[in-house]
């Protein structure tokens, strides 16, 4: 998994908003899933510690414009106070576009939805953008992340619309990384975020063993939805799990139950977060 840095820098200091140069992919199998993403990885020199991205689609997205796919994020902490967030943009731009972005919390990566017409802390995205968990994994140094994205290849908030146009063949993605983790961290949507001060840059993703015919089956795989802990309002108590069924020890790999994988050793099971499909 490696990024092309020079091609990259070079498109961004020159044309920040052209994508016309491909981002080219590397293909990565997760081992405990099978599931196999194209992936992008910003180096260590432009992002400490690293960080990369990775699309998995609908087996006709180079035809049929995919509303939805399954992520990869492997993201990076400095120490157990600067364990950061990454995110991501689903087209390119920070502003007017559906963002991603995860950060870890206890023994739980959390996620969040934001968009913004502006250079600043994004708000909530009000969209039905939705994110199941497949596996999660955090240590010292790392945490990543495989999730479904359901919705989050088209978006809207305020009356603007965007999308992502899979049948293009590329398609325009934004990363960014901050030392900082979150304040406020523990419910999602009421963060505070510290500036992406490990980088950001946009780069043209294009799209070669992404789609597979084994991406309905990957849909199917246990998924957890986790939340956080946010007031009942936001979340209804019958979600919420206690947190010690929750908990990973770092290093570990995070899988759910009835997954028909093999899990390594080193695998952990949630308890009673699965989704029910
Ligand atoms: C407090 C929160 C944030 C602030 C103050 C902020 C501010 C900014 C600023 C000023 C830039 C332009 C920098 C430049 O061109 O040199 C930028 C770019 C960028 N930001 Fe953010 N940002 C924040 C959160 C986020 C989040 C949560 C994401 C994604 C999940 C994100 C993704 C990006 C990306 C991909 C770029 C590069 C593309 C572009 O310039 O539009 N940002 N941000
Ligand atoms: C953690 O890393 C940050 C950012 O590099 C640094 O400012 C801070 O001193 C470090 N803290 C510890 C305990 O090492
Ligand atoms: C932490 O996780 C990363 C990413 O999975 C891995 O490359 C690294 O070897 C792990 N570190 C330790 C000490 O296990
Ligand atoms: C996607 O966006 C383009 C312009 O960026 C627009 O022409 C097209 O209609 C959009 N497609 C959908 C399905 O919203
Ligand atoms: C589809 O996924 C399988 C299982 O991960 C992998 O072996 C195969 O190479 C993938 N196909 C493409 C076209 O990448």
């Amino acid at each position: 998994m490696r990024f092309f840095a020079h091609a990259f820098t070079a498109i961004a200091a020159i044309v920040p908003f052209s994508m016309a140069q491909s981002g080219t992919p590397v293909a990565y199998t997760d081992k405990d899933t099978g599931i196999t993403f194209d992936t992008w990885t910003v180096s260590e020199s432009l992002s400490k510690g690293g960080y990369t991205f990775g699309l998995a689609l609908p087996s006709d997205a180079l035809t049929t414009d995919a509303t939805e796919f399954i992520g990869y994020l492997l993201c990076s902490s400095t120490n157990a106070t600067f364990t950061g967030w990454c995110g991501v943009s689903l087209g390119g731009t920070m502003t007017d576009s559906l963002l991603l972005l995860a950060y870890p919390n206890g023994g739980d990566i959390l996620t969040s939805f934001r968009y913004t017409t502006e250079y600043h802390q994004p708000d909530v995205y009000t969209g039905n953008a939705k994110l199941t968990q497949i596996s999660s994994t955090i240590n010292a140094t790392h945490y990543s992340l495989i999730f479904r994205c359901s919705n989050c290849l088209q978006w809207n908030q305020g009356g603007k619309s965007g999308n992502a146009t899979t049948s293009a063949g590329v398609v325009n993605l934004g990363w960014a990384q901050s030392f900082a983790a979150p304040g406020s961290p523990g419910c999602p949507s009421d963060i505070s975020l510290h500036y992406h001060d490990n980088g950001h840059n946009i780069w043209a993703a294009t799209l070669k063993n992404a789609p597979n015919k084994s991406y309905d089956d990957w849909t199917k795989l246990p998924q957890t939805t986790v939340k956080g802990s946010c007031s009942t309002k936001a979340v209804p108590s019958s979600t919420r799990v206690p947190s010690s069924s929750t908990r990973v020890p770092s290093s570990s790999t995070r899988v759910p139950s009835s997954s028909t994988r093999v899990p390594s050793s080193s695998t952990r099971v949630p308890v009673s977060t699965t989704t029910p499909k």
